[in-house]
């Protein structure tokens, strides 16, 4: 395993379940509209660091002119390249095959170059100045410590590139409470010292985790938490939703 790589259980064990999670994660967009007001990327270089199966690379290629996707584990990493493969080929599609292809929002423009690395954000397989949004999402390996994977952003990014964390925030909402109580340790207040010492803005925002059935939320929660956490938050939380607190820090670099 390569220096730095944290293991991801979740996505790691069960792809598949993750995919679904993914689906069902922000139905509002609300993460979306944040970080388009704080830096929007159309036109633009968009790197996705810890981009797991490669999610959210179709998403940013909607608008972006280029994007890569960094991710260290060769599994996910074939994964994302399958993604992209599909995507590359639906974009120069007819219209109809387009729609039989993929999913309507993973569509690419169609001249987007959609490509995807194998590496870690403590050496981004990148140039130097040559990207202008970096975007990490559910990437515990940016936190208090991670301070080489931060040089590294501040290299890749070209003068007014702007890179995005995106957090659980521990200390709010249903979801928020349940981490705290499956990882007792995890001290959110730390992690915003953190941030703050490194010169990062924090928008903390809520979203909803929304799920198409019970049997879906059941396995997207117990793929993110132990057996027995798992069972005693499916006990006490009915539906297939939860209210989600997360943090989206973010910094443009000079
Ligand atoms: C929880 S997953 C999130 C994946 C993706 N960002 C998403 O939202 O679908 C975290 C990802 O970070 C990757 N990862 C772990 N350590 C890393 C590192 N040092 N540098 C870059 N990525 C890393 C894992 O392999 C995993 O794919």
């Amino acid at each position: 395993m390569s220096r730095g790589v944290i293991p991801s259980p979740n996505i790691w064990r069960y792809p598949d379940v993750y995919e679904t999670e993914n689906l069902g994660v922000d139905p509002d967009g609300v993460l979306e509209a944040a970080m388009r007001r704080i830096h929007d990327w159309t036109g633009q270089n968009v790197v996705d660091v810890g981009c797991g199966s490669g999610f959210h690379l179709p998403r940013f290629a909607a608008d972006a002119a280029r994007v890569v996707g960094v991710e260290p584990h060769p599994p996910l990493v074939r994964r994302a390249r399958q993604r992209v493969g599909a995507i590359t080929a639906a974009a120069s599609a007819a219209p109809a095959a387009v729609t039989a292809a993929v999913d309507p929002s993973d569509r690419a423009r169609p001249n987007a170059s959609i490509e995807v690395l194998r590496g870690t954000a403590q050496a981004l397989p990148l140039p130097t100045s040559s990207m202008d949004v970096a975007h990490a999402r559910w990437a515990y390996f940016f936190g208090p410590g991670c301070e080489p994977g931060i040089r590294e952003l501040g290299r890749v990014l070209r003068r007014g590139g702007t890179a995005f964390v995106i957090d659980n925030d521990a200390a709010r909402s249903t979801f928020g409470r349940w981490f705290r109580r499956a990882l007792p340790r995890y001290d959110p207040q730390e992690v915003e010292r953190f941030w703050a010492r490194q010169a990062w803005q924090r928008e903390p925002l809520e979203i909803r985790w929304e799920q198409p059935d019970r049997a879906s939320f059941e396995a997207v929660v117990r793929i993110e938490f132990p057996a027995e956490t798992a069972d005693a938050f499916l006990a006490e939380h009915p539906g297939s939703s939860v209210d989600y607190a997360v943090n989206l820090f973010w910094r443009t670099f000079p």
